[in-house]
C-alpha cells in the first residue's frame, strides 16, 4: 500500500518505536494519529514531526480500556474520514520469574501487549473492511519466537500476538486487509528503563547489538508498502529463529549458559508454603472445643 495520503494510527506513539514509526509516516506523507497514555509526550511528538505530515492528531489513549480505544477509532474515522493503518505497537516487559512471579503485573502485561492489540484490532478492521482496504501491524518480538528465561511472560503475551496476527491475517483475507507482524531483537529505546521488574537485571552479553528504534520504524514502513508478512530486523535474530527451530535443545543450552540463567533465583531461593504441621494452628486447633456441661 503506498503510504502517502493513508491515514495511520500508530500506539505506543510516545517513545521509541512508536515515535519513531510515526515519523517514518509522516516522512512518506501520511496523516497520524498518535496515541499513547501521555498527552504531553504525544504533543512533544507531533511538535517535532517531519514534513511533509499531511496532518496529525493526538489522542491520549490507554490500550487496555476498550471503550477509549473505540473513541481513538472512532475520533480517528470521523477526523480524516476513514482508517487505512493500524500500527500494534504499545507495549511493556516484565523481568520475573514464572513460578513466584507477581500474577498482576502479568495480567498488566498482557492486558497491555496482548487485549491493547486485540481492542485496536476489533475496533479498526470494520471501518477498513468496509473500505476494502487497510493494513494492520503487530509489533511482536524475537522473544515471541524463543522465550527466555526470565521474561517468560513477555514472550508469551508476544507469541500469543503472533498467533492473533496469522489467525486475523486468514479472517480478513479476501477483504484487502493485509497484516504484518514485525520481530524486532534488542532496540536501543526506553523498553528496559520502563520495564516491571521483580529481579535484579543482569548486564547482557556484549556480543548482542542493539538496533535503533529508527530501522525498526523503517522496517514496519516497508512492510507496510509491499505488504510484508513477517518482518525481522537483523540477520542475527534471522539466525537464532531459524536455530530455534531445527535444534531447540542447542538454542536451550545457550540461553541457559550464555544468558539469564545463571542470575535466576533457584529453586532453594523461592518461598514455599507451609508445610500443613508447620502451618499456623487454626483458632479450632489451638483451642480445644469447650466440653459440654455433664
Ligand atoms: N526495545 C526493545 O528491545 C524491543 C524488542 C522487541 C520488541 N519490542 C516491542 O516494541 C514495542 C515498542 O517498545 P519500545 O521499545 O519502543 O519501548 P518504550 O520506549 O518503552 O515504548 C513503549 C510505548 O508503549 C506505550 N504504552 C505503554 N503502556 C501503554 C498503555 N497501557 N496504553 C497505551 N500505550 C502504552 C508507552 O507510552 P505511554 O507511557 O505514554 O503510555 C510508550 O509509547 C513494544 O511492543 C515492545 O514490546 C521492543
Amino acid at each position: 500500500m503506498k503510504i502517502d495520503g493513508r491515514t495511520a494510527i500508530i500506539t505506543g506513539a510516545s517513545t521509541g518505536i512508536g515515535r519513531e514509526t510515526a515519523r517514518e509516516l509522516a516522512r512518506r506523507g501520511a496523516s497520524v494519529v498518535l496515541a499513547s497514555r501521555s498527552r504531553e509526550k504525544l504533543e512533544a511528538v507531533a511538535a517535532g514531526l517531519p514534513a511533509p505530515a499531511a496532518r496529525c492528531l493526538v489522542v491520549p489513549t490507554d490500550v487496555t480500556d476498550r471503550l477509549a480505544v473505540e473513541g481513538l477509532i472512532r475520533r480517528t474515522a470521523e477526523e480524516f474520514g476513514g482508517i487505512d493503518i493500524l500500527v500494534n505497537n504499545a507495549g511493556v516487559g516484565l523481568f520475573a520469574p514464572i513460578v513466584g512471579g507477581s500474577i498482576d503485573n502479568m495480567h498488566h502485561l498482557f492486558n497491555v501487549n496482548f487485549w491493547g492489540a486485540v481492542h485496536c484490532i476489533q475496533a479498526a478492521a470494520p471501518y477498513m473492511r468496509s473500505q476494502r482496504q487497510g493494513h494492520i501491524v503487530n509489533v511482536s518480538s524475537v522473544a515471541g519466537r524463543i522465550a527466555p528465561p526470565l521474561m517468560g511472560m513477555y514472550s508469551a503475551s508476544k507469541f500469543a500476538l503472533i498467533a492473533l496476527s496469522d489467525a486475523v491475517r486468514a479472517e480478513l483475507s479476501g477483504s484487502g486487509v493485509a497484516v504484518s507482524t514485525i520481530y524486532p531483537g534488542l532496540t536501543e529505546t526506553s523498553f528496559e528503563e520502563n520495564m516491571m521488574r521483580e529481579a535484579e537485571m543482569p548486564g547482557l552479553p556484549p556480543f548482542l547489538r542493539y538496533a535503533t528504534a529508527a530501522t525498526v520504524a523503517r522496517r514496519i514502513a516497508l512492510a507496510i508498502r509491499w505488504r510484508i508478512r513477517d518482518v525481522y530486523i537483523a540477520p542475527e535474530d534471522v539466525a537464532a529463529v531459524s536455530l530455534n527451530t531445527v535444534a531447540p535443545q542447542l538454542v536451550d543450552w545457550v540461553v541457559r549458559n550464555l544468558w539469564l540463567i545463571p542470575f535466576s533465583p533457584q529453586p532453594r531461593d523461592l518461598a514455599l508454603p507451609p508445610a500443613e504441621e508447620e502451618a499456623e494452628p487454626s483458632r479450632e486447633q489451638a483451642e480445644p472445643p469447650e466440653r459440654p456441661e455433664a
